[in-house]
């Protein structure tokens, strides 16, 4: 393919060449062959050229060798796809309508939008470094096991961009201009749901974060953060037990807690697990302990990405680490290591900065001007 490639762009560079070798001879240039000048590439394509796989920034778990999946051509396809509304039922919504690029690839509103305006219960979680989770589980609770699987989840949900797998293919099968993409990527024509999965996990799995302020001081950087935020630091992997769940180059554990958000308590009589409003990995599980457990989620980039939790009910980073502080109603599945977080109040300002330091970079893309015809 690389081969192809460059023979095609040297194209016209050889067409010029023997133009003027023949022009000296005293021959006409009209004796080169029209068919021997390379065609121009399409509009979308000069907007969507392929690219060479990032390099992780600083502190990424990104390591591209463990995903040999992951090719350029891939990821060209695939940030077509990950941006294109023609793959919902009505044209209007993209992966990237609830996926912001600038906020992390999550989205500033407490729980989805999908098509027709229609509101779902969770909040779009980020899509940053997600192609080296400690254990591969996606959603909030867990229950697509593959970037490639979960890709195909939104695209016949209801609400969200309520098109049927048959759909999306009979839409794309009719844009002749991806037809070449597919082959490129995946060595033939083929379109199926599988690959157009994988196109759009390819793209996700460039979308890194690193190089924050966080991962400057641990380099070495001594001055990368300051004296507040290192005071989260310290509290953060110390005292106030954060790390027991958000650890690891991701700052997160990849496992399902109840850390008391979206739990009333029931009315007087009823058991204690009915005050959940959403049961959370239980739905995957049928395990009454993972009632209210969600995954945790990682801390890269979380200040770009307000309101928090899995139904956005937290408006600020400060609502969040007072809540971690809460001694209130406790649910029932509450972990302990939440249940034991002390720090005085002055404190809470400290884990705040420290959050702010965890935005860096290495995922930045606004959507293609143009896509193929
Ligand atoms: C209408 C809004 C909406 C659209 C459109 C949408 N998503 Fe999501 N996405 C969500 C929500 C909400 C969740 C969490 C749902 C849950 O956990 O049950 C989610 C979860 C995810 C996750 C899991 C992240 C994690 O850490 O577990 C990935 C990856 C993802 N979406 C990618 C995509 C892709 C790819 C598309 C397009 C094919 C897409 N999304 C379309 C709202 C959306
Ligand atoms: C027992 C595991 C656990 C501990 C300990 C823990 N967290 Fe969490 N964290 C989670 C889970 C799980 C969620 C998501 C909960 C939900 O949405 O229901 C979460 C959510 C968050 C969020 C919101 C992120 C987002 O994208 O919405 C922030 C911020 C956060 N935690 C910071 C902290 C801080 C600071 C501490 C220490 C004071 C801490 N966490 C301690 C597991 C934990």
């Amino acid at each position: 393919m690389t081969t192809g490639r460059s023979l095609r762009s040297a194209l016209p560079a050889l067409a010029a060449a023997l133009a003027a070798a023949l022009a000296a001879a005293g021959c006409s240039p009209a004796a080169v062959r029209p068919e021997a000048a390379a065609p121009s590439p399409p509009p979308w394509e000069a907007d969507n050229p392929v690219r060479p796989l990032p390099v992780p920034p600083l502190g990424s778990p990104a390591d591209f060798a463990t995903v040999p999946w992951v090719t350029p051509e891939k990821v060209r396809l695939g940030r077509w796809l990950f941006y294109d509304r023609r793959l919902s039922a009505d044209g209007t919504i993209s992966c990237a309508t609830c996926h912001e690029p600038e906020h992390g690839y999550s989205e500033d509103r407490p729980t989805s939008a999908g098509i027709r305006g229609q509101v779902g219960t969770r909040k779009s979680p980020p899509v940053l470094n997600a192609a080296w989770p400690i254990y591969p589980v996606f959603f909030w609770d867990g229950r697509a096991r593959s970037l490639q699987e979960q890709a195909k989840g939104p695209m016949e949900n209801p609400i969200e961009m309520g098109n049927s797998h048959a759909g999306v293919l009979r839409t794309l099968h009719g844009v002749e201009g991806y037809r070449p993409y597919f082959r490129q990527a995946f060595g033939d024509d083929r379109i199926d749901i599988d690959r157009v999965a994988e196109a759009i996990a390819a793209y996700e799995a460039t979308r890194l974060s690193g190089d924050s302020a966080y991962d400057r001081f641990d380099a070495g950087d001594e001055r990368a953060l300051s004296p507040l935020a290192r005071q989260g630091r310290d509290l953060f992997f110390g005292r106030a037990r954060c790390s027991a769940c958000h650890l690891g180059p991701n700052f997160t554990d990849s496992r399902f807690h109840d850390v008391g958000v979206g739990w009333r308590p029931p009315p007087p009589g009823h058991p204690a697990a009915e005050g959940y409003r959403d049961p959370g990995r239980f739905a995957v599980t049928r395990d009454p302990k993972d009632l209210g457990a969600f995954k945790t989620p990682t801390l890269r980039d979380v200040a770009r990405r307000a309101p928090y939790m899995h139904d956005g009910s937290m408006k600020t980073l400060r609502e969040v680490v007072e809540h971690y502080q809460q001694r209130g109603d406790a649910s029932p599945n509450l972990a302990p290591d939440v249940a034991l977080a002390q720090f005085t109040p002055g404190e809470i300002p400290a884990l705040v900065a420290f959050l702010e330091a965890l935005d860096g970079r290495g995922f930045a893309d606004a959507p293609p001007r143009i896509f193929p015809r």
